[in-house]
């Protein structure tokens, strides 16, 4: 109880020993081996130690119980109201930490639907058309401004905290970090900023241990913390409310996702939908 109250209050909480030690480590190693391998890491981000959407790939089948364990998936039900969406992120990471206090706003990666198809770059207008003829919005009411740019910046404090059509986004981000950072290198959030000025909130950190699960809401800025030593395996994923913008922002996270690994079709294996099925898991 006093996680969900934090999470609504403070925009983050730290969910203690969710999983082994043992099953913990194992995924550290299966991660260091695999971006040992160049190939296997993300060539459309020169490279970068990440797996994007690793979850549907049979190299990480292992992660499958992350969606099984019923003490996580109990908690983030409860948090959304009842009933869970997944939001279709999921990717791993060997460092490659974002320093800079930022919000996951994902709608902001609707615009990767026509960004890489076209090869030219930026196209506003199949962005406008397409947000207006399947979700009947304009970019004002989406966005609450007319500039798609101002909207997309993640250091910028606007992301979606209004509501659109009578709803609101609430998307839960979900983290595990392969190693301790009882002092260093975890996380570090503007507490309260999921809803008011950034500007106005204290930053806090969070110290986790391994087994531990931190989640954030994805308006709630947040940064890695300064980490001196490399090696650091994070594993994160979104799951939200289901409401129309829940599926704009899974939308636009598939869409990313795709782009990153250079593949034409969003992948999404069958073994992972039998698995959110069983959980009673929407997606
Ligand atoms: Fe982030």
């Amino acid at each position: 109880m006093k996680n969900l109250i934090q999470l609504k209050n403070e925009g983050y909480t730290l969910l203690k020993n969710v999983f082994s030690e043992t099953q913990v480590l194992s995924w550290r190693k299966h991660l260091l081996e695999y971006m040992s391998v160049k190939s296997n890491r993300c060539k459309s981000e020169n490279w970068l130690s990440v797996k994007p959407n690793a979850i549907n790939y049979t190299e990480f089948s292992d992660h499958l119980t992350i969606f099984e364990n019923k003490n996580l998936i109990s908690f983030l039900k409860e948090a959304c109201g009842g009933v869970l969406k997944y939001a279709h992120h999921y990717d791993v990471h060997l460092d490659a930490p974002a320093y800079r206090f930022h919000h996951d706003g994902g709608i902001r990666h609707l615009n990767q639907k026509f960004k890489y198809k076209d090869r030219k770059g930026w196209d506003d207008t199949k962005l406008r058309n397409y947000i207006k003829e399947k979700y009947d919005l304009t970019y004002e009411e989406l966005c609450g401004t007319n500039d798609w740019k101002t909207y997309a910046n993640p250091t910028n404090d606007y992301n979606n905290k209004h509501s659109v059509k009578g709803e609101k986004l609430l998307v839960y981000r979900v983290g595990i970090y392969l190693q301790n950072h009882k002092t260093k290198g975890g996380l570090r959030v503007l507490s309260e900023s999921h809803k008011k000025s950034s500007k106005s909130c204290k930053s806090v950190y969070v110290p986790s241990e391994i087994g531990d699960v931190v989640i954030w809401n994805c308006k709630t800025f947040h940064r890695a913390s300064n980490n001196t030593e490399s090696g650091r395996g994070f594993v994160h994923m979104a799951f939200g409310k289901p409401n129309f913008l829940l599926d704009m922002y899974s939308e636009g996270h598939s869409a990313r996702l795709t782009n990153q690994n250079g593949e034409d079709e969003y992948k999404l294996s069958n073994n992972f939908k039998k698995v959110l099925d069983k959980m009673e898991i929407l997606y």
